[in-house]
């Protein structure tokens, strides 16, 4: 029989398609091994405020196919005010917790690994759209996101098509542009640009010039938000930062956009696919995925093994140290974008 007698989850950062299916796995795993199971709300802020909530049976009935997260979610840094980590690590004690599974991206993960050395017990289970955490081959919520960007594309085509005109499509990806470069190669975009690799406005013209001299009258360009000119130029709705230092990001299709329709003389229109990527019911993959790594994450607390992330590496999920290189960015693989170029025009 595992010590292991009572586990907490959290969610944190922005929300994904499949955290459902992760809360409701670690708690039907957990009750069968006899645990009892606490939902922390809201993230990092949960267990400032101490807000917590008993998870059963009856609480993640129905959640798999469900978006979002039940649980709540924020971008609380606890890391910020003092009095918010006496506070967090006063209520940790206090709900003798024998292990916290803490689904998160880079900047939950990150405080988790902070927290660890507080000596908190702590387990990750990765999750984020961007896709872009280095030691797991994908997380969950990435798949639906690509899913609902190559949908956009598919409907912006049938337009462009009719009208004969340039649709610039903005997709999320802050550091990373794995959205853009999945959806855009399984759209058939005509140009894919990526954070990882500077905006050359002049070849972008060149390529749709040549596409429409070829009798191809409409294209179709898929941006990442976090694309930056060549003179390192980053389009951002605001200045102002978030708690882990992040501008709200967003616009980047917009002054494309006009810079496309100038020079190329083709009508342009945009679309800012925005949280429309992160809403909505998870693909099957996302659904499986997400269900894998509750199952394994409760599996890893019940055999006393803490300070790991679950990882997908092939098709086998693992467990990874969670250290600060667990949270590091992975950017596009540079053979997946060679490939997207091959179609570009
Ligand atoms: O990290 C996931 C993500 O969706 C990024 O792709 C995007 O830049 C950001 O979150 C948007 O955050 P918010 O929900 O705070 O607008």
């Amino acid at each position: 029989m595992s010590p292991v007698k009572r586990i907490g989850v959290l969610t944190g950062g922005g929300d994904c398609p499949g955290l459902n299916p992760v809360i409701r796995a670690i708690t039907r795993r957990a009750i069968l091994a006899g645990c009892e199971v606490l939902g922390i709300k809201n993230g990092w802020q949960g267990l400032i405020e101490n807000a917590v909530v008993t998870l059963d049976l009856q609480s993640v009935s129905g959640i798999l196919p469900k978006g979002g997260t039940i649980l709540g979610t924020s971008r609380t840094n606890p890391y910020i005010q003092p009095e918010d980590l006496r506070k967090l690590l006063a209520n940790y004690r206090a709900l003798k917790l024998d292990v916290l599974i803490a689904v998160g991206g880079e900047d939950t993960l990150g405080v988790a690994v902070k927290l660890m050395n507080e000596g908190l017990k702590i387990l990750g289970v990765p999750k984020t759209i961007d896709n872009d955490l280095s030691r797991t081959d994908y997380t969950f919520g990435f798949d639906t996101a690509v899913n609902i960007a190559m949908e956009a594309i598919d409907r912006l085509h049938t337009t462009a098509e009719s009208h004969h005109r340039i649709m610039v499509i903005e997709v999320m990806g802050r550091h990373a542009g794995w959205i853009a470069t999945c959806a855009g190669i399984a759209g058939g975009a005509d140009v894919i640009l990526i954070p990882e690799e500077p905006i050359d406005t002049e070849a972008v013209c060149e390529v749709i010039k040549k596409r429409h001299a070829r009798g191809k009258d409409f294209s179709i360009i898929v941006v990442a938000e976090g694309a930056k000119f060549r003179d390192g130029t980053l389009v951002a709705k605001e200045d102002k930062r978030d708690a882990f230092g992040h501008v709200r990001l967003g616009g980047i299709g917009h002054v494309l956009g006009g810079l496309v329709e100038e020079r190329t003389g083709f009508e342009t229109r945009v679309t800012v696919l925005g949280h429309i990527q992160r809403g909505g019911s998870p693909t099957a993959f996302d659904r499986i995925l997400g269900t894998r790594f509750g199952v394994k994450a409760v599996e890893l607390a019940l055999a006393g093994e803490v300070g790991k992330m679950v990882s997908l590496q092939g098709n086998q999920v693992m467990a990874v140290p969670l250290d600060e290189e667990a949270v590091a960015m992975k950017t596009v693989d540079r053979e997946l974008y060679t490939i997207a170029k091959l179609f570009f025009g």
